[in-house]
Parts: structure tokens; sequence; C-alpha cells
């Protein structure tokens, strides 16, 4: 790709050339119970892209919502171009220039993509209303260099989650910045996108712009950062120019135990078809879908963002309403026409929101793993039940190496990467035997995915039947046993395990 990634070393411009872009020193920080950030310092330079990478929980967003007036710290000094600087309020970070878009997106669903993007400085007419022809104007202009190819006028709640996030990063490209951090951009894109996306920082970078790049993606750390800054347990240990890092060097340095292999291997046997879909449509969504899950099986689903995979989980859960087709669960035909119905067939959905639809954000991680337990006993029953919650919860934190002071910590308060595995974690408390896995790791760190592959092993072993939207093209290949691959709302093709090939399954996405 002619992207202009080639430049690794940083540029140093602009008068005085020796003060750095971005300076953090001895940053301190603690919530109730962690310390999130002991004395921490990274700097940035213009016209660089610094990579942060740690494990869920290590710090990584604590430290850029400091940077982004978010959060004060405890103790530690920012300077920006040599001056002291310290953001008491999100405004101060964005009129500094600096300008944060966060792992948790922040996009108001009701109000457009245009004025989502130029929300708080609105291009004014002299009479004070919002100037519209040009505003969906210069929209347009900046969804096309992020290659997201929606009507300005479209209503952020009609967007995926990808589809959000392509739209914070045109918000971050409409304002003056002199540093852009950008927290798991590419949790949810494709690599189509993910493409674009680098295009983009190669340019924001050629143009003086100093980045800083927080991702799980190893691979995209590698191609795109200049310099790579660990940080574990709150304390940054180590920092080295890209080209000196190896990917075991960070690994070990990020979780400071061995890892073996990425995708464990499974050792299932395929038993009955557990799920039959045929035909099944949702109008405007998708059309018909065909396919079978086999007790023992791990199938993917793979597509470009929009292609309709996360629609077709929905609808065989229940929550969006098939307009065709039938839906057959251990042979016997199924109307499922709410998650109610879904659950209590068998079925059950990790969805990709988790904000949105996976978590109760104000509750603690003990309730939010037992919800959908707790809703089958009674009251009664619920109350005599503590103790077997308490170790439902006590389980789940193990299990999937949850960071958190306690299991009555709000999920509110867990780092992004964490909220995923409590995600994870209630699912598997239903007891299902057919999983809908939607990007069931995205934001989780390198050695906690170990965890989700061998879970999902360990299902599947017990004769469970799984299928996984991912935008990680390593991972359907490293995980699956096939891979259905969609395309504009229809199934283009179907990949086998012996013909597995990144090529394969792009070809089949972007061509059919
Ligand atoms: N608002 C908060 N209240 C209490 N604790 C918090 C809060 N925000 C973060 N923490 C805690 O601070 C620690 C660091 O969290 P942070 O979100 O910075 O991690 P992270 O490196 O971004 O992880 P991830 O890869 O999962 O996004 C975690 O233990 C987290 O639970
Ligand atoms: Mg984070």
């Amino acid at each position: 790709m002619a992207t202009g990634l080639g430049r690794k070393t940083p540029r140093k411009c602009g008068p005085d050339s020796m003060t750095r872009l971005l300076e953090m020193q001895g940053i301190s920080m603690g919530f109730p119970g962690v310390k999130a950030l002991s004395d921490v310092s990274i700097s940035l330079d213009r016209g660089e892209v610094l990579g942060i990478v740690g494990e869920n929980g290590a710090g990584k967003s604590t430290l850029m919502k400091i940077l982004a007036g978010v959060f004060r710290p405890d103790a530690g000094q920012l300077h920006l171009e040599g001056v002291p600087f310290s953001p008491r309020r999100p405004k101060d970070a964005l009129d500094a220039g600096i300008i944060v878009i966060h792992q948790e997106l922040s996009l108001i669903p009701e109000r457009s993509v245009a004025e989502n993007i130029f929300l708080g400085h609105l291009p004014r007419g002299r009479l004070g209303g919002i100037r519209r022809a040009a505003l969906n104007r210069e929209a347009s202009r900046l969804l096309a260099r992020v290659g997201l190819s929606v009507s300005p006028r479209t209503l952020v709640r009609r967007l995926g989650i990808a589809q959000q996030q392509l739209v914070e990063i045109a918000r971050a490209l409409s304002r003056e910045a002199r540093v852009i951090v950008m927290d798991e951009p590419t949790a949810t894109l494709t690599t189509a996108e993910q493409r674009i996306l680098f295009a983009t920082i190669a340019t924001l970078r050629n143009a003086g712009v100093g980045l800083v790049f927080i991702s799980h993606h190893l691979e995209e750390v590698f191609e795109i950062c200049d310099r790579v800054t660990v940080l574990r347990d709150g304390a940054a240990v180590e920092t080295r120019a890209t080209k000196d890092w190896t990917e075991d060097a960070l690994i070990q340095a990020m979780v400071n135990r061995p890892i073996e292999a990425l995708f464990p291997a499974r050792h299932a046997t395929l038993g009955e078809v557990l799920l039959q879909v045929e035909g099944l449509s949702s109008a405007g969504r998708f059309e018909d879908v065909s396919f079978e899950l086999r007790a023992g099986e791990v199938v993917g689903l793979g597509g470009l963002i929009g292609a309709g995979r996360t629609e077709v989980l929905k609808t065989i859960y229940g929550a969006l309403p098939a307009t065709k087709g039938k839906i057959h669960v251990e042979s016997r035909e199924r109307h499922i026409r709410s998650p109610r119905q879904a659950l209590s067939a068998g079925v059950a959905l990790v969805p990709e929101d988790r904000k949105g639809e996976g978590l109760v954000m104000p509750f603690s991680l003990r309730t939010n793993v037992a919800m959908s337990t707790l809703t089958k006993v009674s009251w009664l029953r619920s109350i005599l039940a503590q103790g077997r919650i308490d170790r439902l919860a006590e389980h789940a934190v193990e299990d999937l190496r949850i960071r958190t002071p306690g299991i009555r910590q709000l999920v509110r308060s867990l780092s992004g990467g964490n909220q995923q595995k409590v995600v994870l974690s209630r699912a598997l408390t239903t007891k299902p035997r057919i999983f809908l896995l939607d990007e069931p790791t995205r934001g989780i760190d390198v050695g906690a995915k170990v965890e989700v592959y061998r879970l999902i092993n360990a299902l599947a072993e017990r004769g469970a039947a799984i299928l996984v939207v991912s935008s990680d093209m390593l991972e359907l290949l490293g995980l699956c046993d096939r891979v259905l691959v969609m395309r504009t709302g229809r199934i283009a093709g179907m990949v086998a395990k012996a013909d597995f090939s990144q090529e394969r399954i792009m070809a089949l996405a972007a061509l059919g």
C-alpha cells in the first residue's frame, strides 16, 4: 500500500525543535481501592506515532483521560511545547489542540452524523442559525476521508459501532489538532477500514501532528508506531523504538508471564446439527441467509462493516424481526421473537455494543455476571442463592482474569476490556448450547484473548455450537472450523479450513 508509512524516524520541525510536543512526567492517580497509575512518564514528538500497549486495566485509558482533562492526576506534570499545561476540563484540552477519541464512544444518538462531527463548533450564519448546507458539505468531505459511506444527515443511532468509530475519527479531523489520541480505534474495524485509517494517520503525521495509538492488535502497533511504551499494573515498564521491539518481547513486557500458543488446540468432535437457519431474511438488513451449526463446531462470520453480520445474529436471537425464513434448534422449528424466547431455546448472544446492550453500568460486577441466571430463580431463592452468586462471580474473575478490586466493584469503573469479560462471562452462566458471539475479544488484551479462546474451545468440546462474528482476520482463521463470509446482506460464500487464507476471505467480502 502506498500510504507513505515507510518513514519511521520522528520528524523534528518548528522553530524550537529541542522541546517535545508533549511531555507527561511522574503521573500518579488512584481510584478507591485501585492504584491506576504510579509515576508514569511519556513523551511525544511532532510527527510521531507513539504506541501504548498493556493488559486490560493497565492504565492506558486513565493516562489519556488525564491528558484530555477528564481526570486530574494526584501527582505529576504535563508540558505542551515546553509550556506547563494542566487541563481542568475537556474543553481546556480541546482548546489546546489535544483531541482524544475515547475507547467508549461518546456520540449523541439522536443527532445527525454531520452535527456530531461538528459538535461544539457548528458552522453558524450571522443570525446564529446552523448553516446546514455548509455543515453537510464539510461533513461529507470528512466522511470520505475516513472511508465511511453514509449520508451526513443519517441519525447516529442508526449506525453500527464501527461506523460510529469512524464518525469519531472524522470529528477529530474536523478540529485543528496538535495531538490526537486514538484509544482502541481499530477494535471494531475490518481490514479495509483499518487501511483507510492508517492512511489518514500517515497524512496527519506528515503534517506534524503527534499521535498516540492504543491497541491490543500488536501487528498494527508494529506497523504504524514509531515508538512503543508498555504499561503494566499502572507503571510504564519500558519504552523502545518499534524496530527494537519483537512481538515476543512486547508480550512478555505486557503480561510478565509466558504465553504459549495464541490459539490453543481444540479437541472437539462434530455432533448433530444444533442450529439450522434456512432462507432467513430481515427486510432492509439482509436476505436469504442459510447455514447450519453442529455441536462441537466453531464457525466464523466474516465480512466488511455493514455487511449484515451483527443483524443476522440479532435476528436469530429475536432482537430484530425476521421477515422470512426458518430457524430450527435441535431439529425443532422455533419462532424466536424475543431474546427471552431465544434463551429458553438455548441460544445466547454476546453483543458487540457492551455499553448499550450488554451491561448495566451502575450495577456491580457480581450482579452483572449473575443477571441472566437471576431471572430464572424466585426472589426468595435468589436471596438464598447469594453464596452461589458470589462463587459464580468469583469464578468469572478468575477464569477470565478480570482485573478488579472485588466482585462488588461497579461495572462502570472497570476498564474497557474488563467490561467485555463481564459480558462474556454472563452469557456463559446461562448454559446455552448455541452461542452467538459478536466480536468476543474486542478490546481484550493478548493474555486474556487466550483465555477466551480456551473458553470457546471448552464450550465446543462440551458439545456447544458457536458462531463468531469477528473483524480480526487472524482470529477467524485461528479459531474457526470454517468461515462464512457476508457481503451486502448476503452470504457470499464459505471458506473451509483447508482453504483458509486472508486473501480468500477478503476476496469474498469485497467482491463476492
Ligand atoms: N472511573 C473509575 N473508577 C474507579 N476505577 C477506575 C475508573 N476508571 C478506571 N479505573 C480502574 O483503573 C485501572 C486502569 O483502568 P484503565 O481504564 O486505564 O485501563 P486500560 O489500560 O485502558 O485497560 P483496557 O485495555 O481494558 O481498556 C483499572 O483497574 C480500572 O478498573
Ligand atoms: Mg482502556
